[in-house]
């Protein structure tokens, strides 16, 4: 599959995200080691900070399948004007899976997609040490 073809899913997921609040919808799509494609939407709350962002969806939905092994995620936020890259939060969940080469990719609503590595996202591992 490749980053285009991800990036669709993630456009997507947005659709079925719940954000009457920001009204800005996010969608992310992983693309398992395995083959299988997993995504997530933002999901928001009336109590703020329960948001929870579409890349930490989709983690904790593959994991919930017992996958932990990702090739690529593709985020996209259809009602930007740019590719709005992922959050720090989720910068510390996804670096808990994936190598610093892992390829992440941004889009928004205008098309342009912009990809980077892992290790460019979130150059300084924290709390690297504690990992097995
Ligand atoms: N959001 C995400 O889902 N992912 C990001 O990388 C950035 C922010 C969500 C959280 C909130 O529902 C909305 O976008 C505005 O911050």
């Amino acid at each position: 599959m490749t980053m285009e073809e991800l990036m669709k899913k993630a456009a997507d997921a947005a659709e079925h995200s719940y954000s009457p609040y920001s009204k800005f919808r996010v969608g992310a799509a992983l693309l398992c080691a395995n083959g299988e494609l997993v995504t997530g939407t933002n999901i928001e709350n009336r109590s703020f900070g329960l948001t929870v962002c579409a890349e930490r969806n989709a983690i904790a939905t593959a994991l919930g399948k017992g996958i932990t092994e990702f090739k690529a995620l593709a985020v996209s936020c259809p009602d930007a004007d740019y590719p709005v890259s992922t959050c720090g939060a989720c910068r510390q969940v996804i670096s808990e899976f994936v190598n610093e080469d892992f390829p992440i990719a941004f889009q928004g609503g205008k098309g342009e997609m912009v990809q980077r590595k892992m290790t460019e996202l979130f150059p300084d591992n924290a709390l690297e040490e504690l990992k097995n």
